[in-house]
Order: structure tokens, then sequence, then C-alpha cells
């Protein structure tokens, strides 16, 4: 008993002398100010620009295109992951060719640059977090990023804190784990 007592106790420890690690590698990082306080988790309704304005309302809402032609990864891996160009010029090769921000992708492609789309979701280095359990599990993309068919421009729906994955994973029909080492390394 005393035994396990002391190994939580120390892995607890460990957890917030690595948090504050990763805290202070976060200060020396060039855009510090903005990493730091995203550390904090509570950033709901985050919409930085993006270089190239993509709408979700037109792809999804209108389109009818799926999450996963475009994030098709999301279900494999361990994170998700934003489309490579190529999978854009699957129909921008003949679709809106003459449009101003559709010249600038395939100039991009043609050039072999990628698009530096800028991240909206980012959670602390300290926590892990696994699309493919939650989507093997039938949870849906709108569930935890919000009506995203409707997003002119891509905002963070939820907040990230602990509270929010705790208050899902608690839900008895969920099952989900809830001791630390699940979210934390
Ligand atoms: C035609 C391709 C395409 C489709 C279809 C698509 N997305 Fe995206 N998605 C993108 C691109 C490009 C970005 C990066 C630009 C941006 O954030 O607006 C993105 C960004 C995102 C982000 C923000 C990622 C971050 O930086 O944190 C989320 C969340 C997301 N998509 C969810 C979805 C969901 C859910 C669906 C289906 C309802 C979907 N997407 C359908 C192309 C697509
Ligand atoms: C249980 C909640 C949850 C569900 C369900 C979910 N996401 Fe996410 N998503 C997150 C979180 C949390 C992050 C931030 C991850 C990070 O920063 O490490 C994220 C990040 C993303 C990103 C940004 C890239 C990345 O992996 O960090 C994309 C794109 C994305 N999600 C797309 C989707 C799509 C598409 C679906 C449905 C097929 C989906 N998500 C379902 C919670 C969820
Ligand atoms: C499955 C087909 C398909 C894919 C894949 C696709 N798009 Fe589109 N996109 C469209 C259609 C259809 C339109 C609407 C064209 C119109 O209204 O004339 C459009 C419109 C756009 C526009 C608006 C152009 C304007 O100024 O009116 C942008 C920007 C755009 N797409 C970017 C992207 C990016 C970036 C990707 C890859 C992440 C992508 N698209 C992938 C079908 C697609
Ligand atoms: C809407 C409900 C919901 C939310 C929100 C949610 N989860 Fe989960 N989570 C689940 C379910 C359901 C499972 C699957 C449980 C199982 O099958 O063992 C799961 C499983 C996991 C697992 C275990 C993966 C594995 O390999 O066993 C991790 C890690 C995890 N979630 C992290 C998070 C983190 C971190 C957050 C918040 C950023 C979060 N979850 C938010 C419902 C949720
Ligand atoms: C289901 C996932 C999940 C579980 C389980 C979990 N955490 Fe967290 N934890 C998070 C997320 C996400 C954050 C970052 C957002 C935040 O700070 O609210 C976080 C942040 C933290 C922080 C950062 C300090 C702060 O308040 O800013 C500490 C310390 C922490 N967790 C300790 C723990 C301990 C101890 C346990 C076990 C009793 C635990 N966590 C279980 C997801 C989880």
């Amino acid at each position: 008993m005393q035994l396990r007592f002391l190994q939580q106790m120390l892995g607890g420890i460990t957890l917030i002398a690595s948090f504050m690690f990763s805290t202070g590698c976060l200060w020396q990082s060039p855009n510090a100010g903005e990493r730091a306080s995203k550390s904090i988790g509570y950033n709901s309704g985050y919409a930085p620009e993006q270089p190239i304005p993509f709408s979700h309302e037109l792809h999804v809402g209108k389109h009818n295109i799926q999450c996963q032609y475009c994030h098709n990864q999301v279900e494999y891996s361990k994170t998700s992951n934003v489309p490579a160009l190529s999978t854009c010029m699957n129909c921008h090769q003949q679709v809106a060719t003459d449009k101003e921000n559709i010249k600038k992708i395939r100039d991009a492609y043609a050039d072999g640059k990628p698009i530096e789309w800028v991240k909206v979701h980012m959670l602390p280095d300290h926590v892990q977090f696994n699309h493919s359990a939650h989507i093997t599990r039938g949870v849906n993309c709108q569930t935890c990023h919000g009506p995203i068919e409707k997003m002119e421009k891509v905002y963070q729906y939820s907040d990230l804190s602990m509270g929010w994955c705790i208050n899902c994973h608690r839900q008895p029909e969920n099952k989900a784990p809830l001791n630390c080492t699940t979210c934390h390394h």
C-alpha cells in the first residue's frame, strides 16, 4: 500500500515537474506569448488568420465533401492531419481555376511548396490525445469540433480543458479511462 502511494506521489511530482519544464520551454519559443496562454487550455473561439481563406461551409456544407476525404489519416494515426495540396488538386486542376486563391494553390503545388496552415487546436505538450481511439468508438467529429460544416473559418469550439475531457470520460456509458497516465506521459 505504502509503496503504491509513494509511486503515485512521485508520479504526480514528475508530472508537475515536466509540466513546469514544458512551460519553461514554451517561454523560450518565438511565439511564446500565444503558446503560454494556449497551454492553459481555454481557447474556445480561437480562429487564426489562414494563408488562404479555406471555407468548410463551402466544401462540407454546400458541396458535401466528407471530412475524411481531406483528413484522411484521422482514423488511423494518433494525430489527425490537414490535407496535402495534392488532395486539393484532385478538384482544383479543373474547379474554379480562374479564382485568385486557386491560382495561389496551383502555383504552390507547381513549385512543390506547402501551404502553411496555422494550427487552430493545440493541447499542451504534457497531454496525449488520440483521435483513433475516439473515432473507432463512434464519437462524432462535431461532438468535439462543433458545426464545422457551417464554419466559413474554422474556430476552436470546445475549450480543450482537462475538465472537458474528464466530464465525457466519466459518463458511465463511455467506459473511458480516468487514470492520470491515460492522458499524461
Ligand atoms: C476539402 C478538404 C476538407 C474537408 C472536406 C474538411 N476539411 Fe477540415 N480542414 C481542411 C483544411 C485545408 C484545413 C486547414 C485550414 C483551416 O484551418 O481552415 C482544415 C482544418 C480543420 C480543423 C482545424 C485543424 C487545426 O488546425 O486545429 C478541423 C478541426 C477540421 N478541419 C475538421 C474537419 C471536419 C470535422 C470536417 C468534416 C465535417 C472537415 N474538416 C472537412 C480541409 C478540409
Ligand atoms: C473526442 C474529441 C474529438 C473528436 C471526436 C475529434 N476530434 Fe479532432 N481534435 C480534438 C483535439 C483535442 C484536437 C487537438 C489535438 C492536439 O492538439 O494534440 C483535435 C485536432 C484536430 C485537427 C488538427 C490536427 C491535429 O490532429 O492536431 C484536425 C484536422 C481534426 N482534429 C479533425 C477531426 C476530424 C475530421 C474528426 C472526425 C473524423 C475529429 N477531429 C474528431 C478532439 C476531437
Ligand atoms: C472534391 C472537390 C474539392 C476538393 C478536394 C477541394 N475543393 Fe476547393 N472548391 C471545390 C468547389 C466545388 C468549390 C466552389 C467553386 C465555385 O464556387 O465556383 C471550391 C472552392 C474553393 C475556394 C474558393 C475559390 C473562390 O475564390 O471562390 C478555395 C479557396 C478552395 N476551394 C480551396 C481548396 C483547398 C485549399 C483545398 C484542399 C485542402 C480544396 N479546395 C479542395 C471543390 C473542391
Ligand atoms: C465526447 C466524449 C469524449 C471527450 C470530450 C474526450 N474523450 Fe477521450 N475517450 C472517449 C471515449 C469514448 C474513449 C474510448 C474508451 C475505450 O474504448 O476504452 C476515450 C479514450 C481516450 C483515450 C484512451 C486511448 C487508448 O488508447 O486507450 C485517451 C488517451 C483519451 N481518450 C484522451 C482524451 C483527451 C486528452 C481528451 C480531451 C482533450 C479527451 N479524451 C476527450 C470519449 C471522450
Ligand atoms: C481524459 C484526459 C485527462 C486525464 C485522465 C487527466 N488529465 Fe490532467 N490534463 C488534461 C488536459 C487536456 C490538460 C490541459 C488543459 C488544462 O490545463 O485544463 C490537463 C492538465 C493538467 C495539469 C496542468 C496544470 C494546470 O492546471 O494547468 C496537471 C497538473 C494535470 N493535468 C494533472 C492530472 C492528474 C494528477 C490526473 C489524474 C488524477 C490527470 N491530470 C488526469 C487531461 C487529462
